[in-house]
């Protein structure tokens, strides 16, 4: 089980060693009751990582922004292009990625200086986003999906990741981090019960809640849906161009071929590190034992009792 020491890691930074017996596990600090990786101090521009993530919440915000609020890999990259077009009303990919828009990577400075028309993404929780987005209003769109696809697709991301994630662990191992939350962006389920409790405390607060197997199984219907959210009338085939574009293996291309990189070493050499590597409801199943499942399924359904999520783990 790891346990919450701090050490020096090798770049002088002090951080928490969430590592599990093994050595195998993550370095991260804590702010606000969440674990959060660090970035480099080069990154960081003389500031530190907590005063970065504090300064999120003084961040100026516009009435007509929009913020894509969810749990790692669970289809924030899709939905922000989805996003993008609807708002736009054009099928034009995003030249950037996404992570040019992502609140605990730019933080304020970078928030405040992106041009409107805005559409952020964050896997913070909603206690920590800017204070504007309760006071002003603004539209959140939280994507779901079901855990064991989160939990095997954040697996990927992380062992092909450079440092500050580079996993080391294995799947069974990283499935135990996932559930305890001893890792960057702590467990799934926290972060499911947070943003329920947070939003219920907010009630003006307009909040779309979409889930990643709707809208794969029906795509067309989830862009009318955020259509209508964002009070925008768009035609059905706009709509299913829409949803075209922003097809698997469309996002897949683009990404390869036409998105400005980030100055960044983002994947370890000799991984196929990608944003877009399956895109699928149930590959789970290619990866838990029966007894992991048996166990993962225990787990779960003990910190989610009575929470009122149900989620779908199998294509139709
Ligand atoms: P897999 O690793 O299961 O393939 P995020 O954008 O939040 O990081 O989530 C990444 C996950 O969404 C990855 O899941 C990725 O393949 C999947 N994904 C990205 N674009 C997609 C699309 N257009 N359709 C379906 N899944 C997509």
């Amino acid at each position: 089980m790891a346990t919450e020491k701090s050490v020096m890691v090798p770049d002088t930074r002090v951080l928490l060693d969430l590592k599990n017996s093994k050595g195998h596990g993550f370095y991260c600090f804590k702010y606000d009751e969440l674990y959060l990786y660090a970035l480099r101090p080069s990154m960081l521009k003389g500031s530190n990582n907590k005063d970065k993530i504090k300064s999120i919440k003084e961040a100026e915000l516009k009435d007509d922004d929009i913020i894509i609020c969810a749990y790692p890999k669970c289809g924030t990259h899709w939905l922000w292009e989805v996003i993008e077009m609807v708002k736009s009303g054009t099928i034009q990919y995003q030249k950037d990625v996404k992570e040019t828009r992502m609140m605990e990577f730019i933080f304020k400075d970078g928030i405040e200086a992106v041009a409107p028309p805005r559409v952020f993404n964050t896997h913070l929780p909603l206690r920590m986003l800017p204070t504007q987005v309760v006071e002003r209003k603004v539209k959140c769109i939280q994507i779901m999906r079901n855990p064991k696809d989160a939990c095997v697709s954040f697996f990927n991301h992380c062992r092909d990741m450079e440092k500050p994630y580079g996993y080391d662990g294995d799947f069974a191992e990283f499935t135990e981090a996932f559930l305890s939350g001893k890792m960057p962006f702590g467990s799934y389920s926290t972060y499911l019960l947070a943003w329920k409790a947070e939003v219920a405390a907010s009630p003006e607060l307009p909040v779309l809640n979409l889930f990643y197997e709707d809208m794969k199984f029906d795509p067309v219907k989830t862009v009318k849906d955020i259509a209508k959210f964002l009070s925008l009338t768009s035609t059905d085939q706009f709509c299913e161009e829409v949803a075209l574009a922003c097809s698997f293996k469309k996002m897949k291309t683009v990404d390869e071929e036409m998105k400005v990189e980030l100055p960044i070493k983002l994947w370890k050499d000799g991984t196929k590190g990608t944003f877009y590597r399956k895109g699928e409801i149930g590959d789970w199943k290619n990866w838990f034992t029966v007894a992991e499942n048996e166990k993962f399924d225990q787990i779960w359904n003990e910190q989610m009792k009575d929470s009122g999520f149900e989620f779908t783990y199998a294509p139709v």
